[in-house]
């Protein structure tokens, strides 16, 4: 497979950075993952407002005179014939003095593989998530909000998933509300039926997926809320689910070793996928 690495289109065998890079030593780069179906880029402008936003709290210049990230992501798809594909964005700040942090030109690699959703027998299995002992970054500390390549504190909290033979874990921020998975956005439809979902306050990613999850929720009229959760609330829960670029709308069919409702995939979940993937076509969702 093609990449792109720092200006050129090279076989992945080729595809290398400087040790002396920032991204490399100290994880100090932003990144996007971002899907294509049928040669389109699912919800760009949303990724590329967020790699901005990321780079730009972290002091990564991406500005005028940086390279045309769209123009790169289509390139990549021609230059490997594909039209389902993931793609992982990376700009790091660069190599240059490290105590003066100056000198720094950034980055830019971007990653390609072919990709398509996993089946429905899949999503109606659904998955096993854990409550972690791990807890999320605080704000004043890492801020979630940054999509940046230290991801020490998730690879921690998958691991303890892992070892719990989960295939996501659940953290809490530092004041022990409910915040997000190791690599996923956090979902429940309470006993009452309402669908609930961590506030951006709780020091959470804002997930494209999550998002847009909440406006086709709401478009069809459901009670949402983004609030500020005890774990106890998942535990009453009547579904819960999780969304990222990979999964769309996941179900955890089991919480914490116990089943979720009847341990299948729940309606709403089923039902927010579907709207998910009717968004993909809609005017100025994808380019
Ligand atoms: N994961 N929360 C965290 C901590 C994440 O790493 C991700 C994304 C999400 C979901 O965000 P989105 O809906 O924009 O994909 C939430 C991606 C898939 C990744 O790490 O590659």
């Amino acid at each position: 497979v093609i990449l792109y690495v720092r200006g050129s289109f090279v076989p992945d065998s080729q595809a290398v950075i400087s040790v002396l890079d920032r991204g490399f030593l100290y994880g100090d780069a932003v990144y996007e993952t971002v899907r294509s179906a049928g040669g389109k880029i699912l919800f760009w402008s949303d990724h590329e407002q967020r790699l901005h936003h990321s780079a730009h709290l972290l002091g990564i210049d991406i500005g005028p005179g940086s390279p045309d990230p769209l123009a790169i992501l289509k390139e990549l798809l021609g230059r490997n014939d594909l039209a389902d594909a993931r793609l992982r964005l990376v700009v790091t700040r660069g190599a240059g003095d490290r105590d003066q942090l100056t000198g720094f030109v950034p980055s830019w690699v971007v990653l390609c593989e072919p990709f398509t959703p996993p089946g429905e027998e899949f999503y109606a299995a659904g998955i096993r998530a854990v409550r972690v002992a791990t807890v999320r970054n605080a704000v004043a500390s890492l801020n979630p909000e940054i999509k940046s390549c230290n991801l020490l504190n998730n690879s921690l909290a998958r691991r303890e998933a892992i070892a719990r033979d989960a295939q996501e874990g659940v953290m809490l921020n530092p004041q022990g509300f409910l915040a997000e998975g190791a690599f996923s956005n956090l979902f429940w439809v309470d006993a009452g039926g309402r669908l609930s979902t961590p506030a951006l306050s709780v020091g959470i990613l804002p997930g494209v997926t999550r998002q847009k999850v909440l406006l086709v929720a709401r478009r069809a009229g459901l009670t949402v809320r983004e609030v500020e959760a005890r774990p106890e609330e998942l535990d009453a829960a009547r579904e819960i689910f999780l969304t990222s670029t990979s999964w769309e709308v996941l179900g955890v069919t089991t919480w914490n070793g116990s089943p979720v409702g009847d341990g299948r995939e729940g309606a709403r979940a089923r039902s927010l996928r579907a709207a998910l993937r009717r968004l993909y076509d809609e005017p100025g969702e994808s380019r």
